[in-house]
């Protein structure tokens, strides 16, 4: 049965080659049991063939990987029976109406027609698409798509689901809504890894996060201990007075030790914090310089900044959702 370990996934040295690339690059992973992993990176990093590899639907070229203890090569049956799929290997039916995809599905995976239609119309209902049931789903928007995606995944309640993207291209409700979902199917018990480019994403829904780079885990953690290892985040003040703010300037650059940003709010000033005690000092300053401040924030750094202090360049195309098409 399952590991003692009660590792949803367990990589070690996983390795995918595609002629010259090494789409996945010595990964190592360990998913617990419970949460929403996340994995983070930009395309081509190798996220969607880490995930192939652990559904059993592509071969490791070398290193091994478990779900609930079984080994995807030596026991593939096993690790399908627990998972589920969505987002390019999601088989919905373009021709078929929401609720017919639903049925055939259950019915396919053995509930018997009246367990399948009932399955169906809990569904559809949880998932905002009720309205929408008796539609062909050709007409369906991005979001209702992606929704109904995700629905054909859970038919049958999976003990681990990958999310490949679940997001990517949504519009902000679509994709809030596609949030709380994957939030609802935590709270009942399902795993979930889920991958991302949308720093936000990862840090809005997961526990933990894995940040892939070149096929290789460059960081992990939660995301506070990510944005912790980046050091601690800005310091953000804003003065009572616009004339005191050069003054302002001088001493929070020499109590920081740091460069002071001047906002374009003329009564703000912000400056990156390496060590957070100076923090205190500063403010002591600016009120033993008679400097009175109404408004004083320590922040700690984005995702983004994460990301930009691990590679050494921003995230890609974090600001090109597409709107949703229109149905
Ligand atoms: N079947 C394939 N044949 C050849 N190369 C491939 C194949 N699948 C993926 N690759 C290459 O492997 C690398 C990793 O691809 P992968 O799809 O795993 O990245 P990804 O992180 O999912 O990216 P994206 O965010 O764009 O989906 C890329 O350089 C990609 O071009
Ligand atoms: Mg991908």
């Amino acid at each position: 049965m399952d590991s003692p370990s009660s590792a949803a996934i367990e990589t070690s040295g996983l390795v995918k080659v595609f002629g010259g690339t090494r789409a996945v690059d010595g990964v190592d992973l360990r998913v617990p049991a419970g949460m929403v992993y996340g994995l983070l990176g930009p395309n081509g990093a190798g996220k969607t063939t880490t995930i192939r590899m652990l559904a059993t639907l592509l071969r490791p070229d070398s290193g091994t990987a478990r779900v609930f203890g079984h080994d995807v090569v030596r026991e593939p049956d096993a690790v399908r029976s627990r998972v589920s799929l969505t987002g390019q290997f999601a088989s919905v039916d373009e021709n078929l109406t929401g609720a017919e995809n639903l049925v055939l599905l259950a019915r396919l995976l053995g509930h018997s027609w009246g367990r399948s239609r009932s399955r169906a119309a809990e569904l559809l209902e949880a998932f905002g698409l009720t309205e929408a049931a008796n539609r062909q789903t050709r007409t369906f928007s991005g979001g209702m798509r992606r929704r109904l995606d995700i629905a054909a995944s859970i038919v049958v309640t999976p003990d681990l689901v990958f999310l490949d993207e679940p997001t990517t291209g949504l519009d902000p409700r679509s994709r809030n809504q596609v949030w709380e979902i994957v939030r609802a199917l935590v709270a009942a018990g399902t795993t979930v890894l889920l991958t991302t480019q949308y720093l936000d994403e990862a840090d809005q829904l997961a526990d933990r996060i894995a940040v892939v780079d070149h096929g290789k885990v460059i960081a992990e953690g939660t995301s506070g201990e990510l944005k912790s290892s980046v050091g601690s985040g800005a310091v953000h003040v804003r003065l009572a007075d616009a004339a005191r703010r050069p003054d302002a300037e001088q001493v929070l650059a020499k109590t920081l030790d740091a460069a002071v940003h001047l906002e374009s709010d003329p009564v703000a000033l912000s400056a990156r914090v390496s060590d957070p005690e100076r923090v205190a000092h500063a403010l002591v300053e600016l009120s033993r310089t008679g400097i009175a401040v109404t408004d004083f924030s320590l922040s700690q750094p984005s995702l983004d900044e994460v990301f930009l202090a691990l590679t050494g360049r921003p995230a890609e195309n974090t600001d090109t959702a597409a709107t949703e098409e229109a149905a």
